[in-house]
């Protein structure tokens, strides 16, 4: 009979050890009685946790060898295709699409929260010019923890529920600010009368015309990429939400940390990175070239590869299939051209097949937004929209799991030995010892 446990031989002690398997995991903790001496046991070690849960979690499923993607068991291209961006939030935050009642509900309770405080406006307005509406982003969510101090009650499921839907309603307020900021445009207040998408846009591009209605096309299709955002489990940016909101610190400060990890160039900022790349690539003929220099790893295929599909990314086959419709309206973004050489090229070349690199949701997103007419400096605030109801599903989540505590990591100190203080006069100069180059900044 099949026992669910992990037999393990320690070979410095010969001592056998039995560890339960639940879930098809072992728990790390569990290692710590394996001792050799007076050591404090067995830590596993993971840099950048590619083989470590540190969640349960009900929110979102990925196969990556499959390339499936399920929010809370629905399939991305059942929701991408038949449900709205709110709707799918409610599914996310709440676990349950909506009936037509709690949808209607769910709207009105976000759409009262889309106006800000007139301070943040001020507050937006010290930034430079130029500033990167990305910065601009984490800074004011996080500044909105000032706004509401009542988020501090994070054991309270009433002021989660408020702090949920105000994030939900303001992000897009907030993001659309920092564009205006970035165009020198006055801000554009909140139009509760049009959809998610709609309201945004709006917000966006409303120059001096009374009443703004967006084009239906760029409205759906943005409405859908925010679903295809929405979440994406442990991913960087969500474990920084959790790590932080461990703490037990407010949801917009967890929030902010997290858009601070989706900025980075491997992780949100990798459409504005893919766009950059195809803008310096020029022209198909230039692919070849660009395909040789990434495979000798002079710089990376941006917009290709992840660290858990290693099949083609669900959200950008849809993504691709997107930006031809959006190209009826806008005509079309030349890049794509050298996207779909790229793609063609890197898909039959031994060093991508073998690595397991596609093209991921941020190959394609970016000539989407490019089109639209979004600068490549608004893209990772156009991911961090949607992913917003993600992180407050999985901080409410974190919040609710009685396993859950603050996050502290071990770590293996390689460091020096105990040594003593010498007086400034007595020291060798930093330069001249080995391990000073290996440790400088
Ligand atoms: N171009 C060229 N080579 C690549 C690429 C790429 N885009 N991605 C991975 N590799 C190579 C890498 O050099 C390594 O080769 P070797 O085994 O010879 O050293 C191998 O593939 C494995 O790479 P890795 O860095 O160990 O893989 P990872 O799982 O740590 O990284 C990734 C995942 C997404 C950071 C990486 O694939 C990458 O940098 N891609 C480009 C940036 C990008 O598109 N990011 C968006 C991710 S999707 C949106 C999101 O969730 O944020």
């Amino acid at each position: 009979m099949p026992k669910d446990t992990l037999t393990i031989t320690d070979n410095r002690t010969g001592k056998q050890y039995e560890l339960p398997i639940e879930n098809n995991a072992i728990r790390a903790a569990d290692l710590k009685q394996i001792r050799s001496g007076d050591d404090e046991g067995l830590v596993s070690y993971d840099p950048a946790l590619t083989n470590t849960a540190s969640c349960t979690s009900r929110i979102t499923f990925i196969d990556g060898d499959k390339g499936i993607l399920r929010y809370r068991g629905y399939p991305i291209e059942q929701l991408a295709e038949k449900s709205t961006y709110l709707e799918t939030a409610y599914l996310i935050v709440k676990g349950e699409l909506p009936d037509e009642h709690h949808l209607k509900m769910w709207k009105h309770n976000i759409t009262i929260h889309t106006m800000v405080h007139e301070n943040v406006k001020k507050f937006i307005d010290g930034f430079r010019y130029d500033a990167h509406p990305m910065g601009i982003l984490v800074s004011t969510i996080g500044a909105l923890s000032t706004f509401y101090p009542d988020a501090k009650n994070i054991n309270d499921i009433e002021s989660r529920r408020l702090q949920t839907r105000r994030l939900i309603g303001k992000v897009p307020t907030l993001a659309a600010y920092a564009y205006r900021r970035l165009r020198g445009l006055p801000y554009n207040n909140p139009d509760n009368d049009l959809s998610y998408a709609g309201n945004f846009l709006q917000m966006l591009f409303r120059m001096t015309e009374r009443v703004y209605r967006p084009n239906p096309v760029l409205e759906l299709a943005l409405d859908v990429l925010f679903i295809l955002h929405a979440d994406h489990e442990q991913n960087c940016s969500t474990n920084a939400v959790r790590a932080v909101a461990s703490s037990q610190v407010d949801p917009y400060s967890a929030v902010a940390a997290g858009v601070a990890a989706l900025y980075g160039p491997l992780h949100g900022g990798a459409n504005e990175a893919v766009v950059r790349m195809l803008q310096e690539i020029g022209s198909v003929d230039n692919v070849p070239a660009a395909i040789a220099k990434f495979k000798k790893g002079e710089g990376r295929l941006m917009g290709f590869g992840h660290r858990v599909y290693r099949n083609y990314d669900p959200r950008g086959k849809i993504i691709k299939k997107l930006a031809y419709e959006v190209f009826e309206v806008t005509g079309k973004n030349p890049l794509i051209d050298i996207a779909l050489e790229l793609e063609r090229i890197a898909l039959e070349d031994e060093y991508f097949v073998k690595r397991k690199l596609y093209p991921n949701v941020d190959f394609y997103s970016g000539i989407i937004y490019q089109a639209m007419g979004f600068p490549v400096k608004m893209f990772p605030v156009l991911f961090a929209i949607p992913r917003t109801c993600g992180w407050l599903a999985q901080w409410a989540e974190l919040v609710r799991d009685p396993e859950q505590k603050i996050t502290r990591p071990r770590q293996i100190y390689l460091g020096a030995e105990e040594r003593s203080w010498s007086p400034i006069h007595q020291r060798p100069v930093p330069e001249m010892r080995e391990e000073a180059v290996e440790d400088s900044i």
